[in-house]
């Protein structure tokens, strides 16, 4: 490991703060249960058991959407996971005292980061380091343990801001994440594959030209709407679906989808059908039968074939993002045959992406049937590229 972890550090006594990344799905107003909250949940337990004073940061959902709401609940899953005295501070309360009170092995969840008026402002380390809260909560700490590699792509404050204070350390999640994607950086210069999917295509196809150049990706099948990119960056017309390509704004990306086909034509697998929504019932299309008045919502039965032979084929497979509307039982084939063939093939196997947990849930699959199942998404491709993540530019090195 390149970076210092916490537990290289004698820990009793001291006040350790860690960034976690409770960031939940939040459904009718509840807090749905994922790794994130159990795992860090076990790195709370750890470093309570090693007698540090544990200060919890943690964001959750974005300003102006529906799961941007308060950690208390969370905060009471993880009393339930771990037998710790663990109290829930907020942000209005006096943090400081509750804060320079504790005793060891004691446990406070600070309030939503988010909350925090400077939090995404944006800055760099430094210029976060002089925010209001940050320089409170520095003086306080020992340690900083960075955890959470989902977040890591972000210079937030929370994130980004303590290194003036204190020592920022790795801790377990986050070591977990990058010994999985170190075996990648070892490994030989072929047979890495790179499943891309899912809807963020101005992220994914920054991304993608990285993981290309820097040989992280010798072939990648694309699917679901960034598979649809593709096929419009080919020349295809896709049909109804090429009003929403417009409205969404991405249509710019065309031309850097095209860029990137006409200089790895052979690296790029597109799709050669698609599953469309035929009044809620699936209709298979050829791609050179399109345009369609109908949408795609999925990859067709000959691409899935076709990417599953790519997967037997490569010695690595990365997945993120999904093939298609997966939520959808019709339209959920090509990800879940993709995902049982990466799962049953015998390759070191990579799955990433926000809902992917809840994805393999609904597929009848389990974590154990990958090599590693990461908790990030774009961070994980982030690193993948080679481009830097701010929060590991902080952590002391080995
Ligand atoms: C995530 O769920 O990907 C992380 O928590 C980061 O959230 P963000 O994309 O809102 O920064």
């Amino acid at each position: 490991m390149k970076y210092k972890s916490v537990f290289d550090f004698d820990l009793k006594g001291k006040t350790v703060f860690i960034r976690t990344d409770l960031n939940s799905s939040v459904v009718e107003g509840r807090v749905v249960i994922s790794s994130r909250l159990r795992e860090h949940s076990k790195t709370i337990y750890a470093l309570s058991e090693e007698g540090a004073k544990v200060v919890v940061l943690s964001h959750q959902g974005r300003p102006g959407e529906e799961g941007f709401i308060s950690l208390k609940r969370h905060a009471d899953h993880i009393r339930k996971f771990i037998d710790k005295p663990l109290k829930f501070v907020k942000w209005e309360d006096d943090f400081e005292k509750e804060i320079k009170s504790m005793k060891d092995g004691e446990v406070i969840i600070l309030d939503n980061t988010r909350f925090l008026k400077d939090e995404q402002t944006k800055k760099t380390p430094e210029e976060h380091a002089e925010d209001e809260t940050i320089k409170k909560l520095g003086v306080l700490g020992d340690l900083f343990v960075q955890d959470a590699l989902s977040v890591s792509h972000r210079s937030h404050a929370s994130v980004v801001g303590f290194k003036k204070y204190m020592p920022c350390v790795v801790g377990p999640v986050l070591e977990k994440e990058i010994e999985a994607l170190e075996k990648l950086e070892d490994g030989t210069n072929n047979g890495k594959l790179l499943v891309l999917g899912g809807a963020k295509l101005k992220d994914s196809i920054k991304l993608l030209k990285g993981m290309l150049e820097n040989g992280m990706a010798n072939k990648v099948c694309v699917g679901g709407l960034f598979g649809e990119l593709f096929l419009k960056a080919n020349g295809t017309k896709l049909g109804a679906k090429d009003s929403f390509f417009t409205e969404k704004g991405f249509d710019e990306i065309v031309p850097a989808a095209k860029e990137l086909l006409d200089k790895y034509s052979r690296k790029l697998i597109l799709p050669l059908d698609l599953g469309l929504d035929d009044n809620k019932k699936r209709k298979e299309i050829k791609v050179e039968e399109l345009p369609s008045d109908l949408n795609p919502m999925d990859i067709g039965v000959e691409t899935t074939e076709s990417f599953k032979k790519e997967i037997r084929e490569s010695k690595v497979v990365v997945f993120n993002g999904p093939m298609g509307v997966y939520e959808k039982e019709k339209f959920s084939v090509g990800t879940k045959k993709i995902l049982e063939a990466i799962a049953f093939h015998r390759c070191f196997s990579i799955i990433g992406g926000g809902d992917t947990e809840r994805a393999l849930t609904g597929f009848g699959l389990v974590p154990q049937d990958f090599s590693h199942v990461s908790l990030a998404g774009k961070a994980l491709l982030q690193y993948l590229s080679g481009t830097p993540l701010p929060g590991l530019e902080i952590l002391e090195k080995n």
